[in-house]
């Protein structure tokens, strides 16, 4: 019998090869215009090779006034030509992947220096305070920009686009109960999801391809006190009602997939991505795959997150479990044939060995290079470093080297 994850999965009018698939994972290398640059060539040329059957390019951004990472990939009219050549070369690689750009804003948590902070709610988030209040006219332009930003990945061959409110992006801060004040997109649960429902609305008019995938990946839960998924803006309970409400709308309106995710790795990276001394986080991701499986038509596709920490079961700090039967492998089999999730999606492990699905399609898992966990590329994403893997990639751990010679330790892991 063939396992689920080597099955093909429907994504709209799309087919992803296998439900191995690659998480948005930013690289920090793009030129100074904002596109591909070798490094992130030499990225997805890996990936691409790599035996995936889905692949989300990582965040992408419409405009450059407010960003968090120099040298961040950008999507406006002078990066058509560098992005069409980008995924025409890709192709040639392997045109089987289901290959969707995920666009972004970062709004609060833009880098205040190199970029300014702007915020949607009246009072600001703590830590925040340097972020300009701005309104409805300058979220409308944002609007714009990514309906293009659409528009042109359309036209520069992606298959599709995440239009990502997840990981407290403008699209989570605009979401999430904290933005409790009365504006169009502000106040009542109705008036924050509209946000996402217009947004969602108008790239599918306004790009009018039947064939151009839509969806988004979500923090079901951001895991602080008024975060996405809490029961009101001072909460900490969990309340999902809002990211169940919200996915289904989404649906309604025209998304073909959710990429379930949770967490804010701006203040709660170790529930976005696990840390391998709280591994057990991860299982919690599992539980929102279901609560978006239970919730969504079937054919609306289930992506999940998180599965990197499982590694091939060992060298991991879970307990109360046997190795064999708690790995990506294991996992990501089990969650799909019991309707948890649709498909699962890596980030980490993909850059410790971006052909983690060809081998473990092809039965050659004792060769996998397996994610440790280090969170050294979290580390290069926070001092605005190009992102790479320090464990197995050799100029990523020469540079990482010198970072810890010249500067030290990092003092907190705070994106
Ligand atoms: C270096 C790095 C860059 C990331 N960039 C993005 C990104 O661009 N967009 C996004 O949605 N998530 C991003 N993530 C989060 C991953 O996509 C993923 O949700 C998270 O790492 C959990 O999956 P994992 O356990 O397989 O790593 C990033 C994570 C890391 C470590
Ligand atoms: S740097 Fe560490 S956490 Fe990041 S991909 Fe490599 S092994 Fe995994």
């Amino acid at each position: 019998m063939r396992e689920e994850l080597f099955t093909p999965v429907k994504i709209g009018n799309k087919t992803a090869p296998n439900r191995i698939g690659i998480n948005a994972m930013e690289g920090c290398d793009a030129d100074e215009q904002g596109n591909p640059g070798p490094r992130t060539y030499e990225r997805y040329e890996k990936l691409f090779d790599g035996g995936s059957g889905f692949i989300n390019l990582e965040a992408i951004t419409a405009q450059y006034d407010n960003i968090s990472r120099v040298h961040q990939l950008s999507i406006m009219p002078r990066n058509l030509e560098g992005l069409s050549k980008f995924v025409k070369h890709l192709r040639t690689i392997n045109n089987d992947v289901v290959f969707v750009f995920q666009l972004t804003h970062s709004g609060e948590i833009s880098h205040p220096t190199l970029s300014k902070r702007i915020r949607v709610t009246e009072e600001p988030l703590y830590g925040y305070e340097d972020a300009r209040l701005i309104g409805e006219d300058e979220v409308k332009t944002i609007m714009d920009q990514l309906v293009l930003a659409a528009k042109i990945a359309h036209d520069a061959g992606a298959d599709g686009v995440d239009l990502k409110f997840c990981h407290g992006y403008l699209g989570s801060q605009i979401l999430r109960p904290f933005n409790r004040h009365n504006w169009k997109y502000g106040g009542s649960w109705e008036r924050r999801r509209q946000y996402a429902f217009d947004l969602t609305e108008r790239v599918i008019r306004e790009v009018n391809d039947p064939d151009f995938l839509v969806g988004s990946k979500v923090s079901i839960f951001e895991g602080f006190p008024g975060g996405q998924g809490s029961a009101g803006p001072d909460s900490s309970v969990m309340d999902l009602s809002e990211s169940i409400d919200l996915i289904k709308g989404l649906e309604e309106r025209g998304a073909k997939y959710i990429i379930q995710s949770a967490g804010s790795p701006s203040h709660t990276l170790a529930l976005s991505q696990a840390d391998r001394h709280i591994p057990d986080h991860a299982y919690f991701h599992h539980y929102f795959q279901k609560v978006c499986r239970d919730n969504l038509k079937k054919e609306t596709v289930v992506i999940g997150s998180a599965y990197s920490i499982f590694r091939n079961g060992k060298g991991t700090n879970f307990q109360a479990v046997s190795p064999e039967k708690n790995s990506i492998r294991f996992w990501g089999n089990k969650n799909i044939r019991e309707g948890v999730t649709d498909l699962i999606c890596l980030g980490r492990q993909s850059f410790a060995d971006p052909y983690v699905a060809k081998k473990i399609l092809e039965g050659r898992e004792n060769e996998i290079k397996w994610c440790t966990a280090c969170d050294n590329c979290i580390e290069f994403l926070i001092r605005q470093e190009n992102v790479g893997c320090s464990t197995y990639n050799p100029p990523y751990t020469k540079r990482m080297q010198e970072i810890r010679a010249e500067k030290g330790n990092l003092r907190e892991k705070h994106t």
